[in-house]
């Protein structure tokens, strides 16, 4: 009698936690979360930089918030991080879906501004370790656009590539990646969206790299400096 009622009360309780879905982010993902704010924090641009930043830009003005970037991102169990700034979770899985770190010095800039002066972002430039990205499994689009970022960072060997079996949408736009960057992306195959318009992407258009991206619906590649006139079939390549 007593434990049938506490099978049945077991069972009452798994369908509860059913109904309400799963609460609190995956401690892998707030971890690797916390680790792509160390990365940012890391590579804030110094005073020296933010001085000379403040005085080229157009209207003098920049907010680069050093150490404050990301106030919601706080090493704090109690903290769900699927309630972060900038991140996005499936309510019924609890896992990060998407992560918009546009901008995350919050320049006051236009794109274009970045495109016709990128000596003046020379000195800021830095180098992402894509393997800050492993955790998040079930990530759908990753928006990394608007931050001087040069380049990956790649250990010797396949197993370092951005590896993300579900991403659909990148944006890499307003950086300084070369053409290279588009080979470090092929094991993004199921991407259906890429922006890589104001980067330093040079030469003939690389219509051989991106052959790979079978789904890809939406390719932005302008203002580069791309030459050459190939078409991709069935694709539509921006371009101007
Ligand atoms: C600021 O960073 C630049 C580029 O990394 C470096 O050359 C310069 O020495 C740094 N200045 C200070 C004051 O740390
Ligand atoms: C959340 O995940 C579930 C299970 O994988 C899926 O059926 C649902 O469409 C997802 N919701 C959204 C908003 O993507
Ligand atoms: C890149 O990130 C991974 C995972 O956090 C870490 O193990 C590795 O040491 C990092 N590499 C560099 C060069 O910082
Ligand atoms: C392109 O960028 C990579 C770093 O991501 C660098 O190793 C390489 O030398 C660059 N290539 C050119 C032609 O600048
Ligand atoms: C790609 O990024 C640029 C610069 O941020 C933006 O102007 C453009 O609309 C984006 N392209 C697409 C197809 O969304
Ligand atoms: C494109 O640029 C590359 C490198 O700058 C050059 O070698 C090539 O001849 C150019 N192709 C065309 C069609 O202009």
């Amino acid at each position: 009698m007593g434990r049938s009622l506490v099978k049945w009360l077991l069972w009452g309780l798994i369908v509860l936690v059913h109904l309400h879905g799963h609460r609190g982010c995956f401690e892998e993902e707030r971890m690797g979360l916390l680790e792509i704010k160390e990365e940012f924090v890391r590579s804030t641009p110094n005073e020296t930089i933010q001085e000379s930043i403040k005085y080229f830009l157009p209207s003098g003005v920049c907010h680069l918030s050093g150490g404050h970037i990301l106030p919601s991102w706080v090493d704090d169990h109690k903290s769900e991080c699927c309630e972060w700034e900038r991140v996005t979770c499936n309510s019924t899985t609890g896992h990060v879906t998407h992560l918009s770190l546009h901008n995350i010095w919050e320049f006051d800039i236009e794109s274009d501004f970045y495109f016709y002066y990128p000596f003046y972002f020379e000195d800021m430039v830095w180098f992402l370790n894509v393997s800050l990205f492993e955790s998040f499994k079930e990530l759908r689009s990753l928006d990394l656009s608007f931050n001087a970022i040069g380049g990956w960072i790649e250990h010797k060997g396949s197993e370092s590539l951005l590896r993300l079996n579900k991403l659909e949408s990148l944006d890499l736009d307003c950086n300084i990646f070369n053409r290279s960057i588009i080979h470090s992306l092929r094991l993004l195959t199921s991407l259906k969206s890429l922006n890589l318009s104001y980067n330093a992407l040079e030469g003939s258009l690389p219509t051989k790299e991106l052959s790979v991206f079978e789904d890809l619906e939406i390719l932005d590649l302008r203002n580069n400096w791309l030459n050459g006139s190939e078409t991709v079939q069935g694709r539509d390549i921006e371009k101007p």
